[in-house]
């Protein structure tokens, strides 16, 4: 503040219009060139505080003619509140500011940034993608089928019959829709297994599929159950499909999954679609074969069943056995993940609990 504004501000003159709006542009110049909040206390105290200029200056009314000091008096008025809202705006501008350099003050640009929250695939969708992956690599096709299925398709194309025994390796979870002979002909799909035939009845050999998918059985959960989860089919068909195939095929896919140097077994097993079955098992990539918890101390781990399609089948879909031959699989992808990454209860992948799943 220079020493002629202060003079000018003296008290104890005659308040007139004129010396009003001097008041008044002299305020506005001066608010103009405040830069802080001190500053502008300052600029308040001298003009609007209780003695300040314009204060004083309307206390000098009282000695002013009726007439006059009705017209002044309202001058006056206008010139304070206008001073008064110079002020606020300027105050809000000022401490705005003053909090937009605090938080610049407080950025440390050295830091790291902070990690963003952001969304990831589902671990079984992951493992379901690794698998599809190696065997496409082989030149399997995906396809996909639908979840409610007909019994048809489901047990009668591969070669299980109504009321045949081998039924109740599936426990199956009946559509509340009976048929005109009141027979449940549409169930949720125990396998991915039915979309041998959807596939075959609508290709010609070759083929070679993939059929990832949900499957839903009727059955309390464990540690290794689900009522629903889900399984990757395969299926190749042509001429001259022989079992060294089925094994050459899995045995690359159990290397490309559980590393290169596993060694794959077969085991005869029954599936009523596959003639001969067997269950397939690779050495516990954790102990080698020299057994261990995650192998139940056998040194071995049972990861799906297989075989070579049974000519009923075959023949239902309109193939000639004699001409073509084939092998199928079936595998649990959740239980494949589980093995590889010693997870111990199937029932995390379907509970959504953000402890688990973020750790894939
Ligand atoms: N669908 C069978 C199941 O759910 C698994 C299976 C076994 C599929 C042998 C196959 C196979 O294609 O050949 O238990």
């Amino acid at each position: 503040m220079d020493s002629k504004t202060d003079d000018d501000l003296t008290p104890g003159q005659p308040v007139t219009n004129e010396s009003i709006d001097q008041l008044l542009v002299l305020g506005r110049q001066e608010l103009l060139k405040v830069v802080d909040l001190e500053e502008l206390e300052q600029w308040r105290l001298r003009y609007l505080g209780r003695s300040g200029a314009l204060t004083i200056a309307l206390r000098g009314l009282s000695s002013l003619p009726v007439d006059q000091r009705r017209v002044i008096g309202a001058a006056g008025n206008t010139a304070r509140k206008s001073l008064e809202e110079l002020y606020d705006s300027t105050l809000n501008t000022l401490q705005e500011s003053n909090s937009r350099m605090h938080f610049q003050r407080s950025i440390d640009v050295t830091m790291p940034g902070r990690q963003p929250s952001v969304g990831r695939l589902h671990p079984t969708i992951q493992i379901v993608r690794e698998i599809t992956q190696a065997f496409s690599s082989m030149g399997f096709q995906v396809v996909e089928g639908p979840e409610v299925e007909w019994d048809k398709y489901n047990f009668e194309s591969l070669n299980i019959p109504q009321d045949h025994p081998a039924r109740d390796m599936w426990d199956t979870l009946w559509v509340d829709q009976q048929d005109k002979d009141g027979r449940f002909s549409t169930l949720l799909r125990t396998h991915t297994s039915p979309m041998q035939a959807r596939v075959m009845e609508r290709t010609e050999p070759p083929i070679r599929v993939l059929v990832p998918g949900k499957c839903y059985r009727y059955e309390a959960t464990d540690p290794t159950h689900e009522w629903h989860f889900y399984q990757i089919e395969g299926l190749a068909v042509d001429e001259g499909i022989n079992f060294a195939h089925l094994k050459g095929t899995l045995y690359e896919f159990a290397r490309r999954i559980f590393g290169r140097d596993r060694k794959i077994r077969f085991r005869c097993d029954y599936f009523p679609f596959v003639e001969p079955g067997v269950d397939v098992s690779v050495d516990c990539f954790k102990c080698d074969g020299a057994g261990c918890r995650v192998c139940a101390e056998s040194g071995w781990i049972e990861i799906m069943g297989a075989g070579m399609v049974h000519p009923k089948v075959l023949e239902r879909v309109g193939y000639d056995p004699k001409k073509y031959t084939g092998f199928a699989f079936g595998m649990g992808p959740e239980r494949i993940a589980m093995l590889k990454y010693g997870i111990d209860d199937i029932r995390h992948f379907y509970t959504n609990d953000l402890r688990f799943l973020m750790q894939f």
